[in-house]
């Protein structure tokens, strides 16, 4: 049983918008909970394998047939899964690249869905930092496959509270174009900054 399962994936380290808020939200936390049990997993260091075919093949085999290298590689799968299962909240912080998820955290998510075996019985919260703007009115509106993508995995291993807090504009001042939306970016990142804090210490 862990207080927090904590998944950091953004590789930009201290220019990383994502982890800046990670950040707020690990302050209030540790701040309300000085004595919490906090798993970490960084997917910028830690290599977090694709799912294959042996993996997978494992799940379908009786535990006495599986080969050794299969029956790590399930086990391993489980260890992970254990942790999500038994988190009284996940806290995942991730860019977003090519309109979704970083692979480094799809192939986590592919590890730890195995029907049957993964049930989310805490919350979830997920801090996204987009480089441009999804929403209404915006010219790519609708082109978010990752808010919707993250929030729905969750829900289909059970999660009932799963908060998404975005960033906007982390591009601004960064490439060439988006000049104007540098003060939008800032109040994005401030906003969401706040929403973590509330979100890290709320009952
Ligand atoms: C490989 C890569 C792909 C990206 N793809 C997108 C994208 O599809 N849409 C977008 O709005 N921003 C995109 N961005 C910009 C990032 O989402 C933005 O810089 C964000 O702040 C990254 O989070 P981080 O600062 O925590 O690393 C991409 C950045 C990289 C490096």
């Amino acid at each position: 049983m862990s207080d927090l399962l904590h998944i950091a994936v953004s590789p930009m380290g201290e220019n990383s918008i994502s982890r800046a808020i990670d950040a707020s939200f690990m302050a209030a936390f540790n701040e309300k909970y000085p004595n919490a049990e906090i798993i970490t997993h960084d997917l910028a260091t830690e290599n977090i394998p694709h799912l294959d075919g042996e993996a997978i093949f494992a799940g379908y085999t009786p535990e006495a047939d599986r080969t050794p290298t299969a029956a790590a590689k399930h086990n391993y799968r489980l260890g992970l899964i254990k942790e999500v299962n038994e988190a009284k909240h996940i806290m995942i912080s991730t860019p977003m690249w090519n309109f979704s998820v970083p692979s480094a955290l799809k192939a986590w998510i592919d590890q730890i869905i195995i029907p049957g075996a993964v049930k989310v019985s805490g919350k979830v919260t997920v801090i996204i930092s987009q480089g441009g703007s999804y929403a209404p009115g915006a010219p790519r509106e609708g082109w978010d496959f990752e808010s919707g993508l993250l929030a729905r995995t969750f829900e289909s291993i059970e999660a009932k509270d799963v908060k998404v807090i975005l960033a906007e504009f982390g591009l601004a001042g960064v490439v060439p174009g988006m000049e104007s939306f540098v003060e939008n970016k800032a109040a994005s990142a401030a906003a969401a900054k706040a929403e973590a804090v509330v979100r890290a210490i709320a009952e």
